[in-house]
């Protein structure tokens, strides 16, 4: 298998999502949004690693469940959808730190801010922003697909290299990860 470039594709920008830009679709709090899901699962999203697969192809189904939901009916969904992306996160992170990246790396920075807008979301769509959801959601589908290929399809293969099992969460090998030896995004470092 070719390994992927390992760049660092930026969160989508927060002050983008928050404004209150129309969007071009037609959705309205009354009517579903007439937008086609813009992410279907399929193989090329995959990283090679099933555990991983298994979460992403999760996150794209609650983000199509999302993109299907009337706008003034999406919060219930929209928070588990944040619960959600949590576990994910923090499961990737957890991965991390026990094949030797330090907690600062800039993979789990890239988390951070994503989770860091989906909250600011929230309290957003509560006031009045009621497509914002939406917005957001638009904007993950695009987000992903690089995040997966690059960040994500980078960490599958480190976690291969090292003997990282995902399953168990147990190392082959132990004396072959230095601990907090890395900070970039595995063999690249980040600006
Ligand atoms: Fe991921
Ligand atoms: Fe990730």
């Amino acid at each position: 298998m070719t390994r992927p470039p390992l760049t660092c594709i930026k969160p989508p920008a927060t002050h983008a999502l928050l404004s209150s830009v129309p969007m071009e679709n037609t959705a309205t709090p009354e009517a579903p949004a007439a937008v086609p899901a813009p992410l279907q699962w399929n193989a090329t999203l995959s990283v090679g690693d099933e555990r991983m697969d298994d979460t992403h192809e999760e996150f794209v189904v609650m983000l199509n469940q999302l993109l299907a939901t009337p706008q003034d009916e999406q919060l219930p969904l929209y928070k588990a959808f944040i619960d959600h992306t949590v576990e994910h996160f923090a499961q990737e992170e957890r991965w991390m730190l026990a094949t030797g990246f330090s907690a600062d790396n800039c993979h789990a920075s890239h988390h951070a801010t994503i989770l860091e807008t989906m909250n600011a979301v929230v309290e957003h769509y509560e006031k009045e922003d009621k497509e914002i959801i939406t917005r957001l959601a638009i904007a993950l589908a695009e987000w992903f697909p690089q995040h997966a290929a690059s960040m994500d399809a980078g960490l599958a293969l480190h976690l291969k290299d090292v003997g990282f099992d995902t399953t168990t969460e147990t190392l082959a090998d132990p004396a072959k990860v230095r601990p907090a030896s890395m900070s970039g995004c595995g063999s690249v470092s980040c600006s």
